[in-house]
């Protein structure tokens, strides 16, 4: 406990005797509450409602498990309601409230009925994680060239990867805002959110039964959801509700051995990131173990952003 010292200033001195019986039950006040401290509990998300965008997704899916698990109840968003249906199942084990949300997070109105909706579940929204990002419905058109990418495919994935997002950030902050008790917000940018891709890695390489490369419009979307949350951090510190970048590696996810080899040959770890690799940044962000870390980017890539 630290005491401000023009505050001790400001009482009137007692004796000797008088102030070395204070300063024992000081140093004993301090010893009991330093002992009585459990620090794992800043960890925990238990009574803490969370919502989550790309909730079906390959990573999506795992997060919404992770919060389960810390004791969150869930609000899960995405597309199919079908594959929400399968979640919501698989999350029954826990003992949480789980609501599912279909919606497409870039429609802004659709973005907010769905949030009046969700807060229902609990009444609070405390943390969201905003983490949707769409290849379109075009794989081709997502991975052509740049001077053949058109227009449409461009604005497609900027709807979801920022406009989006930033729907989803507003909806729920005014929620946060007016329940009053602060809040945590975390948007998953990628490792091509703080660089750009090394195309020569992508040589060879197939995903989705396709040739693959990184397209510049995953790039420009993962950079400014960093300087979203960078944004939204400041403007809504006044209001105890933190906006933190999570920058995650590439994700071991079904990509042929040469992609993996060529990708792993570029990370100082050797090899690509794994969900337990990621989930621990998440849970950190969401908890109050980073109550005072706002505007941050935290980068998991095994250190490829290091050289
Ligand atoms: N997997 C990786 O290697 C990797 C690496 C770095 C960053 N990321 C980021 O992590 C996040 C999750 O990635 P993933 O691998 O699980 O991707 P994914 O494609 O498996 O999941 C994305 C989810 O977002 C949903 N979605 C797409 N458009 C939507 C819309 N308009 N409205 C609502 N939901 C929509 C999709 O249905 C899907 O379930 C993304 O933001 C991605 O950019 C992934």
């Amino acid at each position: 406990m630290y005491t401000n010292p023009t505050v001790i200033n400001k009482v009137k001195r007692p004796n000797f005797a008088a102030r070395h019986k204070w300063s024992m039950l000081l140093i004993s006040i301090r010893l009991v509450s330093m002992s009585q401290y459990d620090f794992r509990d800043l960890f925990t998300l238990q009574g803490k409602t969370a919502l989550i965008t790309g909730a079906t997704g390959i990573l999506g899916q795992h997060f919404c498990h992770a919060f389960a698990q810390y004791g969150a109840h869930v609000i899960a968003v995405d597309l199919d309601s079908k594959k929400l249906s399968t979640l919501a199942e698989s999350l029954k084990k826990y003992d949480i409230k789980v609501g599912c949300f279909p919606c497409d997070v870039s429609d802004r109105e659709a973005v907010r009925a769905m949030v009046n909706e969700a807060k229902k579940l609990t009444g609070f929204i405390d943390i969201l994680h905003n983490n949707a990002a769409t290849k379109t419905n075009d794989l081709n058109g997502y991975f052509q060239s740049n001077s053949k990418y058109s227009g449409e495919t461009w604005r497609q994935v900027m709807e979801v990867n920022i406009d989006g997002m930033f729907y989803v950030a507003q909806a729920v902050g005014d929620v946060m805002i007016e329940n009053n008790r602060g809040g945590s917000i975390i948007q998953t940018s990628s490792i091509y959110g703080i660089m750009a891709p090394d195309q020569r890695i992508y040589k060879g390489s197939r995903f989705l039964d396709r040739e693959i490369n990184g397209p510049a419009v995953y790039t420009a979307s993962k950079h400014a959801v960093i300087g979203l949350s960078k944004h939204l951090a400041t403007v809504w510190a006044e209001h105890k509700i933190r906006v933190n970048s999570l920058v995650i590696g590439g994700v071991e996810s079904g990509q042929n051995e040469e992609f993996q080899n060529r990708y792993s040959d570029r990370i100082p770890m050797k090899r690509m990131a794994h969900v337990e690799d990621v989930v621990g940044g998440l849970i950190y962000l969401s908890s109050e173990a980073s109550q005072y870390t706002t505007g941050h980017t935290l980068v998991i890539d095994g250190g490829l952003s290091a050289w």
